[in-house]
């Protein structure tokens, strides 16, 4: 016998800005069948992931929202979780990286690696926000490419001609926060000196991440590795650098330290954090996988290895990357509606589904994988409902009939039986290599088999003859044996199903090695439906629903000035309302809810003023609303226009003067 193996894996994080979509499920699927997989062999594999809580979209969001980043990050990683239950991720552990573990891990490691000569100083130039006393990340300023001067470009790269350049390049730069110009501004900042580990990456790269991203990878390494900016300027939401004023951790530093706190908390909920050195020190018993996109490449292959050999722990033992998830051949979009929320997904349709889609396109390659609808129904109705729970529905029956629920002992046709059960040693190196696809198209080839054998037997015919009965038994024990193995190496992959199955079967949690073992004799329940068809209408459904979601949803950052002229102005129904209540919002440190008099209506409006007035001394005051904006939904309840002030925030927030002598419902011109 070969001896348990034991494993670390880990998704890469998804960002706490915002909730998760169905292209994070092909990486979410992707590892956690693999894990699956794992612990069904007998190995031990534990998956951990969290929520990446840091960084300048996580303060912004925050603030638009008018709470704390703490609590946004809690929440919305309450949101992930919720997520990852309902599409069956089983990880073993999912935190933050806002955590006490991750802070303890990122000081620990920055002090070795800056003890071991790898972190360094430079002053640099960025642009900076005056109005908003915010140095801005590149990706917040747009304006003109410098190379070809198109339009609306990003402050790192142009869509259009692939010039990659700094924001001060950019002609006409704006920044997305405030639409003003930025200036720019120098500040010293912490680098990690990446070249010190050039040679000893050179070396590790090629048996480490798969042969199609070597090359990519091997690109930068000629090129030449430049020191990495780990340092950002306050405000900033992250973890304060010891011994530095007024400095955070960029987000990318702390992020993928946040695998190995997840895993710390783990140990210590479980009492045994020796096994912590276990899995991140050097150490031939235990071994290390991340999953990611191939988006983040760069992070994973070439830095975090660096960072971990300079603060002395171990390196991966492979990097596994897939490619990125694609609608009707389309990227996801917000207008047509395919930029599907999981939340959403799951109200409609059931996830096994989504799973099993995945699975059967997903290989070890980078290849980008395409979510065509009506292939999914196609699909899933085909194989799952047609193929395989048809096995399983057909036979039952006349078990039930003519064997009172119990299988028989003897089993007909042990050539397909055998078949079956060494089709799981191919199956299995498919799994392990993440060749999904082709694990799932042997296990359809079965199916098939599976289904030509009962057609062939014809029980409903057979069990005409009373003679036959027995005979009739027989082949239909086969039949649910057969099926029984297809669930076993199905259950990776639909484990909801696998579940359901087990409990029709009357039987524990199967394993890998359950394949060689038929049932005999055994109870079985009555068949119910195990999984029902795709109902098209289903899909619409969740179309249309994602479509009106973004349709409500905010522009996230303001877009750069743009002048309206006076048609546009004049649509804007501005009107005196009075405050009739005002009243505190849970959860919402900026946020007061007012119930206005509008004269001929009434309506609430939430309003971000809380930090200039007190509730109590809103009442009967006149306000100017903007009574023709569209209800927007948020967090706390709909919000039925806008209350219009002035003043840099804080305590200085103006509305209109008490006295001002006008009437509720008045025009204002
Ligand atoms: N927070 C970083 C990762 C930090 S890991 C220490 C991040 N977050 S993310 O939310 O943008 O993405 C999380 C993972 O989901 C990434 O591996 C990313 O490649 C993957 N995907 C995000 N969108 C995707 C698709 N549309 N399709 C497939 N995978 C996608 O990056
Ligand atoms: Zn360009």
């Amino acid at each position: 016998m070969t001896s348990k193996r034991n494993i670390l894996v880990t998704s890469a994080l998804p960002y706490a800005s915002g909730p998760l979509h169905l292209g994070h499920f092909v990486e979410y699927t992707q590892t956690d069948v693999w894990a699956r997989f794992q612990r069904m062999q007998g190995n031990r594999c534990i998956y951990v992931c969290a929520s990446d809580a840091h960084g300048t979209p996580t303060m912004l969001r925050a603030e638009s929202l008018g709470i704390s980043p703490e609590k946004l990050v809690s929440e919305i990683a309450e949101d992930h979780r919720r997520d990852f239950e309902n599409f069956s991720i089983d990880v073993d552990n999912y935190q933050t990286t806002h955590s006490d573990e991750n802070k303890e891990l990122t000081a620990e490691i920055y002090k070795r690696l800056k003890k071991s000569g790898h972190i360094t100083r430079h002053t640099i130039k960025q642009a900076y926000d005056t109005q908003k006393s915010l140095f801005l990340p590149d990706r917040y300023v747009r304006g003109e490419c410098p190379s070809c001067g198109a339009k609306d470009q990003y402050g790192d790269s142009c869509e259009k001609c692939s010039a990659t350049y700094t924001p001060m390049d950019l002609k006409n730069p704006v920044s997305v926060v405030s639409g003003t110009k930025p200036s720019v501004r120098e500040s010293e900042h912490l680098f990690f000196k990446l070249e010190n580990f050039q040679e000893e990456l050179r070396t590790w790269v090629p048996g480490h991440v798969d042969d199609s991203m070597v090359n990519k990878l091997n690109e930068w390494l000629e090129t030449g590795l430049k020191d990495w900016d780990i340092s950002r300027d306050a405000p900033y939401f992250g973890f304060e650098i010891p011994g530095e004023d007024k400095k955070y951790f960029y987000v990318w530093f702390d992020a993928t330290i946040g695998y190995m706190a997840s895993f710390l908390e783990l140990c210590r909920k479980l009492n045994c954090e020796k096994e912590f050195d276990d899995f991140w020190t050097e150490n031939n018993n235990t071994e290390l996988y991340h999953f990611l996109g191939k988006d983040i490449i760069y992070f994973h292959a070439l830095f975090w290895p660096s960072v971990l050999s300079g603060a002395g722990y171990r390196k991966p033992s492979g990097i596994f990357v897939h490619g990125f998830l694609t609608v009707n051949g389309e990227k996801m979009s917000k207008s047509r509606g395919t930029f599907i929320m999981a939340s959403t997904y799951s109200k409609y349709l059931d996830p096994d589904y989504l799973r099993y889609y995945l699975a059967a396109k997903l290989s070890s390659g980078v290849d980008d994988i395409d979510l065509n609808f009506d292939d999914f129904i196609a699909r899933v109705n085909a194989d799952l409902v047609g193929k395989l729970v048809n096995i399983a529905s057909r036979c039952s029956g006349f078990v039930h009939k003519y064997g009172k629920g119990q299988l028989s002992n003897t089993l007909p046709n042990k050539n397909l039986l055998d078949n079956f059960i060494t089709a799981g040693e191919k199956i299995s190196t498919d799994f392990e290599s993440r060749n999904y696809s082709k694990a799932i198209r042997q296990i359809m080839k079965l199916a098939d088999l599976a289904n030509q054998f009962i057609d062939e037997e014809k029980p409903w015919i057979k069990a005409k003859d009373k003679n036959k009965t027995e005979q009739v038994v027989q082949a239909c024990t086969l039949g649910i044996n057969l099926f029984r193995i297809l669930i076993i190496y199905l259950k990776p992959i639909t484990p909801a199903l696998a579940k359901r199955a087990e409990d029709f079967l009357n039987i524990p949690p199967l394993t890998w090695s359950c394949a060689n073992k038929p049932l005999r004799g055994h109870s079985i329940n009555k068949f119910k439906s195990l999984l029902e068809r795709i109902d098209p209408k289903d899909i619409e459904a969740m179309i249309e629903e994602t479509r009106k979601n973004f349709s409500e949803d905010e522009p996230s950052v303001s877009k750069p000035e743009e002048k309206i002229d006076i048609d546009l102005f004049s649509k804007i129904d501005m009107r005196i309302a009075q405050i009739m209540e005002a009243n505190i919002v849970e959860g919402a440190d900026k946020l007061l809810e007012l119930k206005l008099n509008l004269g001929d209506n009434e309506r609430t409006v939430f309003s971000g003023i809380r930090s200039a007035y007190k509730p109590e001394d809103l009442k009967d005051r006149h306000v100017v609303v903007v009574a023709n904006l569209k209800p927007r939904k948020m967090r706390f309840g709909t919000s039925d226009g806008m209350v219009l002030a002035a003043g840099p925030g804080n305590k200085d927030i103006f509305l209109l003067s008490p006295d001002n002598g006008a009437e509720p419902g008045m025009k204002v011109k």
